[in-house]
């Protein structure tokens, strides 16, 4: 059966360690893998992206393989054509599909029909390729991975903002996978989704990961190895922005809030918008390590497409 990523408990413990460590020595130079030489992969955005569309441009580039860049608008995805009939185009020519898509059922949809692996770019519920970059800086920063079992064990990250977007899913999830305790403070309204927070909890049960849910920020940020957040208005929510803006205020990252830590470092996926969900000197102060974690977009892409590809053969 072929493997997906389509959210981040698609990764078992043991995966996310091989993915991890592979992606380490990626980076280090340590294994130069051309497995995709003479084939291509398919990156499709329904979406805006900087980072993503560059890491899996170069990365797919640095494994032999042909990035084949699609902006759904000006394919005949963008005028109708189906999910599912876009996909088996794709398949006859190309090794994996990457997808920035709205909802988790359409990815859902391409993967039903799709014989090589597909690969969750973004979407509005989950962010399962950021989360392993964000992984990775961790281990980079703050004590390496564990040799064996969930790959963060005794290491803590709090998430402050948005509860109900894709990063605070993905850090839930993936998190509770790497043996985190995993806290997210957000807006009663805007909390995480109960089913997410259930099977992260469900994870944690058997990764000795902890999962917090609360709406005080200070509550999840003390003694914290990391904390992250993220815009308060995500990919098609433009419309929400005057309304989103008063609610998260109190979910500003600032220094104050960030000396509740444990010498933590920051995490920000990127686009960044300073002043709001985090204040310019956090964002480019002595604790973020933002740049790292979008260059490791590409090194932990590149190890989940090796993962993905290998399982297939
Ligand atoms: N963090 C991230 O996915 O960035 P892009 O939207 O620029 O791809
Ligand atoms: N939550 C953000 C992440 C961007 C990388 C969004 O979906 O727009």
């Amino acid at each position: 059966m072929t493997a997906h990523l389509l959210r981040d408990d698609d990764l078992g413990v043991d995966a996310q360690r091989d993915v991890l460590e592979l992606a380490l020595a990626l980076k280090a130079g340590s294994t130069t893998p051309r497995a995709l030489a003479g084939q291509a992969v398919a990156v499709v955005f329904d979406k805006a992206s900087t980072r993503t569309r560059v890491s899996f441009s170069v990365g797919i580039h640095e494994l032999g393989g042909y990035p084949l860049v699609l902006d759904s608008a000006g394919t005949q995805a963008g005028r109708g054509e189906s999910v599912e009939d876009t996909v088996r185009v794709l398949e006859r020519n190309v090794a994996a599909i990457v997808w920035r898509t709205y909802s988790q059922d359409a990815l859902r949809r391409a993967a039903a029909v799709s014989a090589v692996p597909v690969v969750n770019a973004l979407t509005d519920e989950f962010h399962p390729c950021q989360v392993l970059a964000d992984l990775q800086t961790i281990a980079e920063h703050r004590g390496g991975l564990a040799p064996e079992g969930p790959a963060l064990a005794g290491r803590s990250l709090a998430y402050v903002g948005d509860g109900a977007n894709n990063m605070a899913h993905s850090y839930l999830l993936g998190g509770a996978t790497a043996g985190l305790d995993v806290r997210v403070a957000a807006p009663a309204d805007y909390a995480p989704d109960p089913d997410v927070v259930a099977r992260a909890r469900e994870i944690a049960a058997d990764t000795g990961a902890r999962v917090l849910v609360t709406t005080d920020p200070h509550e999840a940020v003390d003694g914290v190895t990391a904390v992250a957040t993220d815009t308060w208005v995500s990919m098609g929510q433009e419309d929400e922005a005057a309304e989103r803006a008063a609610p998260f205020v109190p979910y500003r990252v600032d220094e104050a809030l960030m000396a509740r830590g444990d010498d933590a470092i920051f995490l920000h996926c990127l686009p960044v918008y300073r002043g709001m969900e985090a204040t310019a000197d956090v964002v480019d102060g002595p604790r973020s390590v933002i740049w790292d974690e979008a260059e490791n977009r590409r090194h932990a892409q590149k190890a989940v497409l090796l993962h993905l590809v290998e399982e297939r053969l």
